[in-house]
């Protein structure tokens, strides 16, 4: 993007799950320096407040994605905040149980949270806010920029590490339900996408694994910038034309 570029373009409105620490709060520092309009999400309701208070043009919300009671009040808030949505960012993790556990040693429970934190709770959250993504697709015109989903994975979601069974499963079930709303909404002008951020030094990674040497680490401001870099190339790319959308239509109606 120049320089005159980001005095010239509307503000993003952005939502983050998992605001407060790691790469969701590098998230919300980099779209907020920039001008975007950021509401993110995280469950302790101090350090909510906290990370509010520390960055301007901020919202905090506080909620857990894996329960689905949460999930309606949270996307309603998103949309009374942000007055509209064009990108949702689901980074909310759950590594299931913590020391990270063989399958045959894991709780149902843990692997149950994983499931909800990882998988279900960004499908409510997507679901609970389509209407806005599409109206910002709407919003900006024929040829104007998708609105993008994004789905925080993992290289565990690909490479069977043992211990990591929980937390891998359901990173891969997010990378492959990521690829089918992408399918089924690609026609409508909203993009889905996966982004594996590598191994950073977080909280998350420290109690994954305990003694990992920091200094090897990728630094979360970095991944964040590179993730809104792409989040900029997709909304973009063009949307696909009306002739274009309306082919999908026929060829799914005939399969
Ligand atoms: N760090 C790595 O090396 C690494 C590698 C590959 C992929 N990733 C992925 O990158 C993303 C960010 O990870 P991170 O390392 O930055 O994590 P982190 O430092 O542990 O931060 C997680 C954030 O999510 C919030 N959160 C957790 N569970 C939540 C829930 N149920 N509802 C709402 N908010 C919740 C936390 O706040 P509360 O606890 O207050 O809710 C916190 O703000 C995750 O998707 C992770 O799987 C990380």
């Amino acid at each position: 993007m120049t320089h005159s570029d980001s005095f010239s373009r509307a503000p993003l409105r952005v939502a983050v799950s998992g605001g407060t620490s790691g790469l969701g709060l590098a998230l919300v520092e980099a779209f907020a320096a920039r001008g975007d309009h950021v509401a993110f999400v995280a469950r302790d309701a101090a350090r909510v407040r906290r990370v509010m208070g520390e960055i301007a043009g901020s919202h905090g919300i506080v909620g857990d994605v894996a329960k689905k009671d949460d999930v309606h009040a949270v996307a309603l808030q998103i949309g009374g905040a942000l007055g509209g949505l064009d990108v949702l960012i689901h980074n909310a993790s759950s590594l299931g149980p913590v020391p990270l556990a063989l399958l045959a040693d894991t709780d149902c429970e843990d692997f149950e949270t994983a499931l909800a934190t990882n998988v279900l709770g960004p499908f409510r959250l997507t679901k609970a806010l389509l209407g806005l993504l599409a109206a910002s697709v709407r919003e900006s015109g024929r040829d104007g920029a998708r609105a993008i989903v994004v789905n925080v994975t993992s290289d565990a979601a690909v490479t069977p590490y043992a211990g990591w069974g929980a937390y891998g499963a359901s990173k891969a079930a997010l990378a492959h339900m990521s690829r089918i709303w992408h399918e089924e909404l690609a026609p409508h002008g909203v993009a889905v996408i996966a982004v594996d951020p590598g191994d950073m030094d977080t909280p998350l990674h420290a109690a994954a694994v305990p003694d990992a040497d920091p200094a090897t680490l990728k630094r979360p401001r970095d991944v964040a910038r590179e993730i809104v870099e792409r989040i900029d190339r997709e909304r973009a790319a063009r949307l696909p034309s009306r002739a274009g959308m309306l082919a999908r239509d026929g060829e799914r109606s005939m399969a």
